[in-house]
């Protein structure tokens, strides 16, 4: 029998990256506020967006999630988040459309706040200051006032969540998602690239589709699908109290739902199984990802979905891969193998980010982007061999033309990582980078299918 579960229960487990708040009392009262705040997101969202899953699971649709790294309040900004849902249409456009592929969009947005970090102090210039861990802890700058974990900072991640996911639903219901406008997606820094005129050229496509449908009756006005989408939230499940204080009883299931987003994850350095964070995620029953980076042994992954998918719900765990482009081979194939043996469902997904960070001789931190390639390629390679659906990536990226990976078809290199590094944590794809990497995807996704039976792909 499973020890009863409350959404305090993770406070009687062993935690780490914890931030060190040095007024617990401030701390109580911030999270005793957040729980008479409203839900971000409403239960039954959730149980769509798991329900979506269970598709990608079935091999029947694809998961694309993105954004940044970590989201910070002074790039709050309504031009940030419309051109960030603009690449993610893009992206999604091109995997539904050349990879005639249902696709899933899940958002890296309105509430990635909170950074797990490899040491807890910082030390510059003989000076030691507490790490950044996230606009939602600390402040970025190094100075011991900005450094300093303070609790206000919660309710502003919220009211910034609140904001940002309001526009969101804004745009995807409103009709800025209508298939007719496919061509107003473009970012004008995209245009003139190869990904840029791919994208022309498929759009062309799509509008003659459009207007062809419309000759035979069916039209943004009168059918909901050309008009809409879906699109939802998700974040790393990292500061606890924040969560719990989230946490909602919903009254139609009488079930625990985290509000904070539709989807949460539990990242690869809090991932352990008798630890506080998959206590908090084993207890709510939104869709879960769990990070898997090389660390992650056979039996531990078995014993965290045993943890946090008792039932084998279909929809309910996607497994994030990340090993880095040369030690996917070594990894996917035995943890792959481990879950089918014992006929576990879930969605395999690929992070071609967090385990391809190089240092550039300028100091920053970058990815090149022929790596994210090829962890990419990588994954696709082995899911094949082993009989398994692709189902997904998971990316870090923004609509903005920031250079901080390097590589592209427009070639950022290590000299251009000063002009527009903006990211608060991890280097971020930019628009171009995205959208070729969605191409890349497409193309794959189209060259495995022609070589096996059609299955027939519906709207997700
Ligand atoms: C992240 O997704 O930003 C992150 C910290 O990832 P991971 O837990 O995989 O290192
Ligand atoms: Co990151």
């Amino acid at each position: 029998m499973a020890e009863s579960w409350q959404a305090d229960s993770w406070r009687n487990k062993p935690i780490v990256q914890v931030p060190d708040y040095p007024d617990a009392q401030a701390l109580k009262d911030v999270e005793t506020r957040l729980e008479s705040f409203p839900p971000l997101v409403f239960a039954g969202e959730a149980r769509n967006l798991k329900k979506r899953l269970a598709r990608v699971a079935k091999g029947e649709a694809f998961l694309l999630q993105g954004g940044d790294c970590a989201e910070s309040f002074s790039e709050h900004h309504a031009d940030n988040i419309r051109d960030f849902f603009r690449v993610m249409l893009q992206m999604a456009v091109v995997l539904t459309y050349a990879g005639s592929v249902p696709v899933v969009k899940v958002g890296r947005i309105a509430g990635q706040f909170a950074k797990p970090r490899s040491a807890p102090m910082e030390d510059l210039d003989g000076v030691s200051l507490p790490s950044y861990r996230g606009d939602i802890i600390n402040g970025i700058d190094f100075t011991e006032e900005d450094r300093v974990p303070d609790p206000e900072r919660q309710i502003k991640a919220y009211r910034q969540s609140a904001a940002t996911l309001n526009l969101l639903r804004a745009f995807a219901q409103g009709g800025y998602a209508n298939l007719e406008h496919v061509h107003q997606w473009m970012l004008s820094f995209v245009e003139k690239s190869p990904a840029g005129e791919q994208f022309a050229e498929l759009a062309n496509r799509i509008s003659e589709t459009v207007d062809f449908m419309r000759a035979c009756g069916i039209s943004p006005e009168n059918t909901r699908q050309l008009n809409t989408t879906n699109f939802f939230t998700s974040h790393e499940a990292l500061l606890l109290g924040y969560e719990q204080a989230l946490t909602r009883l919903d009254s139609t299931s009488g079930d625990h739902y985290a509000t904070s987003g539709h989807f949460i994850w539990i990242g690869d350095r809090t991932r352990q199984v008798d630890h506080a964070h998959v206590e908090y995620a084993r207890g709510i029953k939104n869709p879960l990802g769990l990070k898997c980076g090389p660390s992650i042994s056979n039996d531990d992954l078995l014993r965290l979905i045993d943890i946090l998918n008792p039932e084998d719900e279909a929809g309910r765990p996607t497994l994030i891969c990340r090993f880095g482009s040369d030690d996917v081979q070594e990894h996917l194939p035995r943890l792959i193998r481990t879950v089918e043996k014992e006929g576990r469902t879930v969605v395999w997904s690929c992070d071609p980010m967090h385990g391809n960070p190089i240092k550039a001789s300028t100091g920053y931190k970058t990815r090149p982007f022929d790596r994210v390639l090829s962890e990419v390629t990588n994954f696709f390679d082995v899911c094949q061999a082993e009989n398994v659906h692709p189902g997904g990536v998971h990316v870090e990226m923004t609509g903005q033309n920031v250079t901080e990976c390097i590589g592209g078809a427009q070639s950022v290199k290590e000299a251009d990582l000063s002009h527009r590094y903006h990211t608060h944590c991890d280097p971020r794809l930019n628009a171009d980078q995205a959208l070729e990497l969605a191409f890349l995807i497409a193309e794959r996704m189209k060259k495995d299918r022609d070589g096996q039976p059609v299955k027939a792909a519906q709207s997700a």
